[in-house]
């Protein structure tokens, strides 16, 4: 039931995109895993790697996630992983023609907020894990609240309760924020291990 419902919400959101961005080279990465779970991790966005295999954090930044999931003893099977803008943002090297990824920008974000919303209504989840900032503005929608202030608090969004963290790929260039991260994913056990079923 809940895999009918968010396969015909991917549907939507891959025609609204076309109508968007008309051309058809936006591959959707709509998000996968267990619609039963209680735990929802939302990202950014695509890169390229996971725009290929059309699925999210399978790239880099998902190397980490991965190490981050065996310290909460979580599966990817366990919960589901998605991102809060859909496709690849990229910028086109003028003088190569080479793409590479950029942040989303507010329109990519406005477009496809409404499809994470609803994603979260069918799975409903215990609890929203977001990744970085963008994510996290997103769900709040509150463009003022940044990542440095929130990571690791917990937060009462009334369905749902919301655990801002980090990015992933933003250890990769500040080592430092491990240490933060690691307590971050301290917290995180805690309120699985009280709240949570897995
Ligand atoms: N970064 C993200 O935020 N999401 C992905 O799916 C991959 C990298």
């Amino acid at each position: 039931m809940k895999n009918e419902q968010l396969e015909k919400l991917k549907r939507q959101c891959v025609d609204n995109v076309e109508k968007e961005f008309p051309g058809g080279d936006k591959v959707i990465v709509f998000g996968e895993g267990n619609t039963d779970t209680d735990i929802v991790l939302v990202g950014e966005a695509p890169g390229e790697k996971e725009t290929l295999l059309a699925r999210p954090f399978v790239g880099q930044a998902g190397k980490i996630l991965d190490e981050f999931l065996e310290i909460l003893k979580l599966n990817r099977e366990d919960i589901y992983i998605t991102n809060i803008v859909k496709f690849r943002p990229y910028k086109i090297n003028a003088k190569t023609g080479r793409l590479s990824n950029r942040a989303p920008n507010k329109e990519e974000v406005k477009l496809c907020r409404p499809y994470l919303i609803k994603q979260l209504e069918i799975i409903k989840p215990k609890i929203v894990v977001t990744l970085g900032n963008i994510s996290l503005r997103a769900i709040i929608d509150d463009d003022r609240i940044t990542i440095g202030e929130s990571h690791g608090t917990l937060m009462d969004m009334r369905s749902f309760f919301l655990l801002p963290l980090y990015h992933p790929a933003s250890i990769i260039y500040n080592r430092k924020l491990k240490e933060i991260y690691q307590k971050d994913l301290v917290k995180l056990k805690c309120f699985i291990k009280d709240y949570i079923n897995v």
